[in-house]
């Protein structure tokens, strides 16, 4: 079966895009799955444009003040992330919710990667949030978007445990744990979707 399309969202490091890119280059798109044909995000100068860019792939970029309103700005997102079809988008440590026309494009197409174990934890913050909260474990979801702030059905889950250091030295060190087993999560979860499909019940996500 033909690799599935994959256009990954990004806005800061880029560090989950280039464990997909890693992954891809070393199992092969086709023994993978799937391949990013391109690379979207709401700001320039960021080191995931850099990395797209460095694998040779087509970047876009729709930031929200080029636009008159965020309606403007997600119906732009969707035009410029359909130009590449792709079957799944990935978005990638993206640090914007998406609007109506880009769910009605991709819902239930749309994978997003939180760092905490939804649904505690949900928004910009998820880390510094369980940090404060005194969570003992918190982690990582691979999920699929709705029109909620990190609502939609998860697919997978994994956990990371908060140690003393944590409290005081503060959300950082947690953050790159967490990041150590998100990767590695997404990567997995993303491939077996465009391998063996999936399929939406409500809440559930069924993979053969
Ligand atoms: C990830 O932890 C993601 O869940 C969060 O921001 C981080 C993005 O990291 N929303 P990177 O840009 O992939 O390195």
């Amino acid at each position: 079966m033909a690799a599935k399309r994959l256009v990954v969202l990004v806005s800061g490091s880029g560090t989950n895009l280039q464990a997909l890119l890693d992954a891809i280059e070393a199992e092969g798109p086709d023994t993978y799955g799937a391949r990013v044909v391109a690379v979207g995000a709401d700001r320039d100068g960021i080191a995931g444009l850099d990395r797209a860019r460095a694998a040779g792939l087509p970047t876009f970029v729709c930031r929200v003040p080029d636009h008159a309103d965020r309606a403007g700005w997600d119906a732009a997102l969707t035009e410029a992330t359909a130009e590449y079809r792709p079957d799944l988008v990935v978005s990638a440590g993206f640090m914007k919710i998406v609007g109506k026309a880009f769910l009605a494009r991709f819902g239930g197409r749309i994978v997003n990667t939180h760092p905490a174990l939804l649904p505690s934890f949900p928004g910009a913050h998820g880390v510094r949030d369980a940090l404060a909260y005194g969570a003992k474990v918190t982690g990582c979801t691979v999920h699929f978007v709705d029109d909620g702030v990190d609502t939609g059905p998860i697919i997978a889950q994994r956990a990371v445990e908060v140690v003393e250091e944590d409290t005081r030295e503060g959300a950082a060190a947690l953050h790159e744990r967490i990041k150590d087993v998100e990767r590695r999560l997404l990567v997995e979860v993303v491939g077996r979707l465009a391998r063996d499909g999936y399929r939406i019940e409500g809440r559930k996500v069924l993979i053969p």
